[in-house]
């Protein structure tokens, strides 16, 4: 089970049921949906989504208790797990985004059972990788997905970054 973390300037709460509204108003901004499905998700999706990410995903709120985003930690495997984010497009820009996942790396590697935290992103998705990269991770891998409705910049392939305990 996860517990509230704070960081400097961010309170990140274990993601509940009530959040709904609040995801799919994010996925409903274009530019927040750009590299990633580059559509809104559905109500009824982000419903399931939200319901399998308990236990492993965190909101975001900044010290004016405004909605800053999500940060998530997935299990995807023995002793590795898959770090994520998604901000509002309102706190793009503040270093947010590398201060929670800084913050949830941590709080992962904190435990006894972790010793490899991965992401993916596409390989035009800069920010991202300057989050990446903030966190101190370590680029691994291009690799080319087959997509049904290729994303702009899908032809570049997405990029895999990790960050080991050791
Ligand atoms: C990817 C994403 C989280 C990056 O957000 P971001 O705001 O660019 O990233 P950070 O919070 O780390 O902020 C870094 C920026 O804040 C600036 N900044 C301002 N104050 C800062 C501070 N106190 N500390 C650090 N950086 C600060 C940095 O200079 C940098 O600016 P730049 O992008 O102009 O170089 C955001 O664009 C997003 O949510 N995108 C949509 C979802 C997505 O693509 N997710 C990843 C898919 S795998």
């Amino acid at each position: 089970m996860i517990r509230r973390i704070d960081t400097d300037r961010l309170r990140l709460v274990p993601i509940t049921m009530d959040d709904i509204d609040l995801l799919v108003e994010l996925d409903a901004d274009p530019e927040v949906m750009r590299f990633i499905t580059g559509k809104p998700t559905p109500r009824i999706d982000v419903a399931e989504i939200v319901r399998s990410s308990l236990g492993h995903r965190w909101i975001a709120h900044d010290a004016d208790l405004q909605f800053v985003g999500w940060f998530g930690l997935r299990p995807s495997g023995p002793g590795e797990a898959e770090l994520g984010y998604r901000l509002n497009r309102r706190q793009w820009g503040r270093g947010y985004a590398s201060e929670g996942a800084r913050a949830v790396i941590d709080v992962g590697f904190a435990g006894p059972d972790l010793v490899r935290i991965w992401a993916q992103t596409m390989a035009v998705n800069e920010r991202s990788r300057r989050v990446l990269e903030a966190c101190e991770m370590s680029y691994v891998r291009t690799f080319q997905l087959d997509w049904l409705e290729p994303l702009e910049g899908a032809e570049q392939g997405d990029v895999e970054y990790e960050i080991r305990r050791s």
